[in-house]
């Protein structure tokens, strides 16, 4: 074994549960043999072995400006000089919250936490204490974070039927629905705005509250919320991942009613000692900044992912076969027939130097730092794989 990432790998097995700290990290779903990441920069990504892949996970969606862009990193450096952890306000994190709170109309009062989890499970503690009702629905192939068991009910997306129906059943149990305005957990699921307007005016009807869970959407395709882009007003958001420009945070936002009843100037209690930590907010900071500086290249994500995908399904037509590349905006999603077909596809892609999310049910994603060239050079990886994978369907 002189792979430097099997030695690593083997050695994180022996202390690490499966040798990951998140279940995905193991590629065990593509059978493949996991990444361990040394190095970024741009779109490409550096395993210990100093081997180059062109990123399409990106952090899960988190380094929306591809890594160890120039500017995150100086703002970075400036805060370590300072110190960087001090359990008080601090002014990067007003900066942020004005910036977040300005950029999405709706919403007045934000509170920052440390993953999308902990944003989902705080916004949902809020819901179900300030409208003193326990049940809180969700759709069936949505994915909120970890605590995802929290959750009562759970009916498929896009049913107008259903949901009239459990309403019409216990409404007045409903403490929140919660939904994904862009799927992005079972592969990449459009929007349904009319769905969308059925909820709001659903739980508005009733009394409950509507929670859009951007974790993903949020500043994914324009400058703020895939909410407000598209003329929908939740009561809660829940953000995370590009908001912290690659360091780890979640937060959850509403109107000043609702957040103000959180403590210390309301009764419903939600701490945490590291949430607001001034290197995320440096991070998250200077990321949006720059996001709202370069519109353009907002666009050019969505035209280098439409690009992608015509000319995959160009491809995959020309070999005949079935396999489905959905995509919105930036982000996209492919969907075999068959998952063994996936795990070919999958593995003969990383050796070819290319790295998409590791099941068929995550989104892939591209950065600001993503360039026609890079996806050119995709398209040729893909070719032999298309073709060994037609020989394989006519066996
Ligand atoms: C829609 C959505 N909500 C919540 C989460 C949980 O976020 P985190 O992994 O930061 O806890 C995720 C994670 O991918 C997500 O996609």
């Amino acid at each position: 074994m002189n792979s430097k990432n099997q030695q690593l790998f083997s050695k994180a097995q022996n202390c690490l549960v499966g040798g990951v700290n998140s279940p995905l990290r193991s590629f065990k779903q593509a059978q493949a043999a996991p990444l361990l990441l040394a190095s970024g920069k741009g779109a490409y990504v550096f395993d210990y072995d100093q081997k180059k892949y062109l990123d399409y996970v990106l952090c899960f969606g988190a380094v929306i400006l591809g890594h160890a862009h120039p500017q995150v990193i100086r703002a970075l450096k400036r805060q370590l000089d300072q110190g960087f952890s001090f359990g008080t306000t601090h002014e990067t994190e007003v900066r942020l919250a004005e910036i977040i709170t300005g950029a999405i109309g709706f919403i007045e009062k934000i509170r920052f936490v440390n993953s999308g989890s902990e944003a989902v499970i705080a916004a949902i503690h809020l819901a179900r204490t300030y409208t003193q009702r326990k049940r809180v629905l969700r759709f069936s192939n949505s994915y909120h974070g970890h605590a995802d068991y929290l959750f009562t009910d759970v009916i498929a997306y896009g049913q107008k039927e259903a949901l009239t129906d459990i309403f019409q059943q216990a409404g007045q149990d409903i403490a929140a629905v919660i939904f994904e305005p862009v799927g992005g957990n079972c592969g990449v699921i459009p929007p349904d705005k009319e769905f969308f307007s059925q909820l709001r005016a659903i739980t508005k009807k009733y009394g409950s509250l509507l929670i859009a869970d951007e974790v993903i959407t949020g500043f994914r395709f324009g400058f703020g919320s895939f909410s407000q882009l598209s003329g929908i007003q939740p009561d809660l958001i829940c953000l995370g991942k590009i908001i912290g420009g690659g360091l780890p945070i979640g937060a959850y936002a509403g109107g000043s009613k609702l957040m103000d009843s959180l403590s210390p100037l309301g009764k419903i209690y939600q701490a945490s000692t590291f949430a607001g930590n001034p290197l995320v907010m440096q991070a998250g900071l200077i990321t949006l900044k720059v996001l709202n500086s370069q519109p353009q290249d907002y666009k050019k994500t969505f035209r280098l992912a439409q690009y992608f995908s015509d000319s995959f399904k160009r491809q995959i037509a020309a070999n005949g076969l079935k396999i489905d590349l959905i995509n919105y905006g930036p982000m996209f999603s492919f969907r075999f027939p068959a998952e063994d077909s996936f795990k070919v596809f999958y593995r003969e892609m990383l050796k070819r130097g290319i790295y998409f999310a590791p099941s068929q049910r995550e989104a892939n994603f591209l950065s600001f730092a993503h360039t026609e060239s890079q996806v050119e050079k995709t398209l040729k990886a893909a070719k032999p794989v298309f073709s060994q994978l037609k020989k394989g369907a006519s066996k």
